[in-house]
């Protein structure tokens, strides 16, 4: 049953428009459809998605009932046989009777917290009525809502609205996946924005009442989102209204419904008590990236769902640029690149590899990936880079002009750039279809008599899953040279490497200039190049990008963590010049946290993977505990000055500024605790003001062993308030002694407060699990038993997100063979289970393959 890119034909039918009639009730809404619609092309059987979950109550076509033996059913469709329907135009109407109460999976209509909701992306509508649920299939709606919920919200513009109904009307064609439907007992905060055309458009944020006082940075977000998309995109808003609705119980982090987005409470929830700094720029980057949808994901959707990254990608690509524009470009880019190795490089290059533009697929939930996510935005950063920001910006606008209002592919989208540039973009084409991160290697070759530098480089793919020929890709290489006294003798230049192999010259050179490479991370590929350890240094210190010299800090760190985790004496250039860089008061201190802070187990066995070493979860462990306590000990003057001078006084704000300085305060006493007991956290924990502070405190006290007090304090404070509880339960488990991490696992599950049905929730404790590396890999198994176990348990609920939690186990055939056997079994028992769903089935099955 799997769905392959070739297969793909439009749909035999085109929708004029679809009519909605809700009937709300808990455990049996009804659900009336009126589609008008006419055959294409020449006649066929008309096929609607819908499931078992659809009773149907009535089915007519131009008002009567078919013939029965016209219609059939089974699990999956509803199909009406060309027969019994006329070939012109015709009406078709259906009743069903669905059960939200009973839907644990929240695909579809759901109740979260006494509210009715939606997800209908990707194929969440099936479960709603019969529909061609498909995305090239798109019509204007009309939708009529009775319930005695004081708030009724679909897509699109107000129509009519009094006690007991509301109707609303979305002029603007859209597939089924952009439909939503929101009924509760809500109250708004509301504001306006005037669009530049003079549309005035009416802003609210839907929350429950009491949550009011944490929505104003969400509606905040919002003003400067649709501001920045006017500036930057010329894309303007186009409904009168835009409505925002935060809910406890969501698969995802957010949905870009038309006119009517969807939250996880998560990500609109903040103050200064309840959310940290990590919370505010996420949250802020997430508004933003639901609301550039409209435009890029909406006015243009998506021909079939193996084009998701047209818009994911894009869509991201284009907060990430919003974010740089919000808060500090270079410190955006750097903390992009670390959730992009993190998440992506780890996928690329286990047994989940895809492409960016998968071909084939069982459930495509599964594929809501880093991979079409982050690496879908890193191919057109890189695009960017290729064509230029001016060629980048026609294209751009020939793309808003050329497929406003249709479902396209990437095909369309490399077009408008060919197009309106003149490249020929076959050979980029392969990073959208060929899984797998390229390994770029880099050596150089002085001519001292003609000062001539050669730089030399290879690339080359290892072979992912269903894909075994890796021809040589496009790499966007930005490269800078710096002489020995620390000036830059070449700024920032791109060299455009097609070959597996090729060499560049750089001429007229007075003195061997050291190479700043893949400045900015111009390409998602492993640069691999001989480089000591002092060269490092110099990079860290004179580098004009900010990323390559991170970069260079980064390198140092890892090549000393490696080399300590397999028992050798190293890190002392690290020691020495991580030290002059947290001393810099010229430099940002957003930027010196994140060089102070040390790559993260996960990250070293990915580097001793891929140098093909098995990592040893326990050394690791011990190898980063070792540095961090010597970084601590060699500066502990310096990082106690820091600690106390970057203190922020005065009222909280969630900006930049404030936050980077929190981040290096915060940086400082990570290392401090490994020396001082612990002291220094238990005061701030007892004095902050602020979720960030009070959090890492705890984190703190937590991996000294003297965490209960402030546990208890917290849940004292903050018991009623499930998104601070969820930090509660994940930072127990992530700051617990990998030798006791499943055991702390399984007593907070325990825990009558446990709500597992609750994504965040789940998350929380089974997320903080797998973020734990050592405790997750633990020798004896109990960290993938454990997770075996709830992911099945899950799975029973909600397929999507035990699906998604099983991705902790997505590195298992990288570890030695005790760990091996034990993930093998437990994987293996997942797959055997009774009654697994598709989601999961998948899941296991490609990972249990590449062992
Ligand atoms: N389109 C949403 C977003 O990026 C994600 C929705 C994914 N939902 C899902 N069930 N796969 O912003
Ligand atoms: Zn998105």
């Amino acid at each position: 049953i799997a769905r392959h890119l070739a297969d793909y034909r439009p749909y035999p039918f085109v929708l004029n428009e679809t009519r909605l009639e809700f009937q709300l009730a808990p455990s049996a809404t009804r659900v009336r459809a009126e589609l008008a619609l006419r055959p294409r092309a020449g006649l066929e059987d008309l096929v609607l998605d819908g499931g078992k979950g659809l009773r149907l109550i009535s089915l007519a076509i131009d008002g009567a009932a078919p013939d029965p033996a016209h219609v059939s059913r089974d699990d999956e469709v509803l199909t009406i046989a060309a027969a019994a329907l006329p070939d012109a135009p015709f009406t078709l109407r259906t009743e069903v009777e669905i059960d939200p109460s009973a839907n644990t999976a929240f695909e579809g209509l759901y109740m979260s917290g006494g509210m009715f909701c939606t997800q209908c992306e990707a194929e969440g509508f099936r479960h709603i009525t019969f529909y061609p649920d498909r995305p090239d299939v798109m019509a204007p709606f009309r939708v009529s809502i009775h319930s005695d919920k004081p708030v009724l919200l679909s897509n699109g513009n107000p129509v009519a609205q009094r006690e007991g109904f509301a109707e609303w009307h979305d002029p603007w064609p859209k597939p089924s996946y952009l439909f939503a439907l929101v009924a509760g007992d809500l109250v708004a905060i509301s504001d306006r924005f005037a669009t530049r055309s003079g549309r005035e458009v009416d802003l609210n944020v839907w929350v429950r009442p009491g949550d009011q006082d944490r929505a104003g940075f969400a509606m905040e977000s919002l003003i400067k989102s649709m501001r920045w998309d006017e500036d930057v995109y010329g894309r303007e808003y186009d409904l009168d209204v835009f409505n925002i609705v935060a809910v406890d119980d969501f698969n995802m982090g957010a949905m870009e419904n038309k006119g009517l987005n969807i939250f996880n409470s998560k990500l609109v929830l903040a103050s200064p008590e309840t959310a940290t700094d990590a919370d505010y720029e996420r949250i802020e980057a997430v508004i933003a990236h639901e609301y550039f949808h409209n435009w890029t994901g909406n006015r243009i959707t998506c021909r079939d769902w193996f084009q998701l990254c047209l818009k994911e990608g894009l869509t991201v690509f284009r907060d990430q640029q919003f974010t740089s524009d919000m808060r500090s470009a270079p410190v955006k880019r750097i903390e992009d690149v670390r959730t992009l190795r993190a998440r992506q490089f780890r996928e690329d290059q286990g047994p989940l590899a895809h492409p960016p533009r998968p071909d084939r697929y069982e459930e495509i939930n599964n594929f809501y990936t880093a991979t079409v996510y982050e690496k879908g935005a890193e191919v057109i950063g890189m695009l960017k880079r290729l064509v230029g920001d001016d060629g980048y910006a026609r294209a751009l606008d020939l793309y808003f002009d050329r497929h406003d209002g249709e479902a396209a592919t990437i095909e369309d989208w490399l077009k408008v750039f060919e197009d309106a540039t003149g490249r020929d973009l076959a050979q980029f084409k392969r990073w959208y279809t060929d899984a797998g991160t390229p390994r770029l290697t880099m050596a150089e070759d002085w001519d001292a008599e003609a000062g001539r530098l050669r730089l030399d480089f290879t690339q080359a793919t290892a072979p992912t899953p269903g894909q075994d020929d890796k021809p040589p890709r496009v790499i966007p290489i930005a490269i800078g040279l710096i002489s020995p006294n620390g000036d830059e003798v070449l700024p920032t230049q791109v060299l455009e490497m097609t070959e597996a192999r090729q060499s560049f010259g750089f001429d007229s050179l007075g003195a061997r200039p050291v190479v700043s490479a893949l400045r900015g991370f111009s390409a998602p590929v492993m640069l691999e190049r001989l480089l000591d350890d002092a060269t490092r240094a110099f990079l860290l210190a004179h580098d004009t990008d900010p990323f390559a010299r991170w970069e260079a800090g980064r390198d140092l760190a890892l090549s000393a963590l490696v080399v300590l985790s397999q028992g050798r004496e190293a890190g002392a250039d690290y020691v020495d010049a991580i030290g002059r860089l947290a001393a810099d008061d010229g430099a940002d201190p957003a930027f010196r946290a994140l060089c102070l802070t040390l790559p993260g187990e996960e990250e070293i066995a990915t580097r001793l993977s891929e140098q093909g070493t098995t990592p040893d979860p326990d050394a690791i462990h011990e190898a980063r505990d070792g540095l961090a306590r010597r970084l601590a000990e060699a500066h502990a003057d310096l990082l106690a000055g820091l600690f106390e001078r970057m203190a922020v006084a005065g009222p909280y704000a969630p900006d930049a500024e404030p936050a980077a300085r929190r981040a290096l305060r915060i940086a400082a006493l990570g290392l401090l605790n490994r020396i001082d007991g612990g002291d220094r956290a238990e005061v701030l924990f007892g004095t902050a003001g602020n979720m960030t502070e009070r959090m890492a405190a705890l984190s703190c006290l937590l991996r000294r062993g003297r965490g209960q007090a402030a546990l208890q304090a917290m849940h004292d404070r903050f018991g009623d308030n499930r998104l601070v509880m969820d930090k509660w339960f994940s930072v127990q488990v992530m700051a617990a002694p990998p030798a006791e991490a499943a055991a702390v696992a399984h007593r907070l599950a325990r825990r009558g407060d446990f709500d597992w049905k609750n994504p965040n929730r789940f998350r929380a404790l089974l997320g903080g699990l797998a973020a734990n590396h050592a405790g997750f890999h633990a020798a004896d198994g109990a960290g993938y038993d454990f997770t075996a176990d709830w992911l099945m348990k899950m799975d029973k609920a909600n397929p999507q997100i035990a699906a998604r939690m099983s991705t902790a186990f997505e590195t298992w055939p990288r570890y030695d063979a005790t760990r091996r056997d034990r993930a093998r079994g437990a994987l293996g028992r997942i797959a055997a289970m009774a009654g697994i769903s598709r989601n999961l089935r998948e899941m296991v099955t490609r990972m249990i393959a590449a062992g």
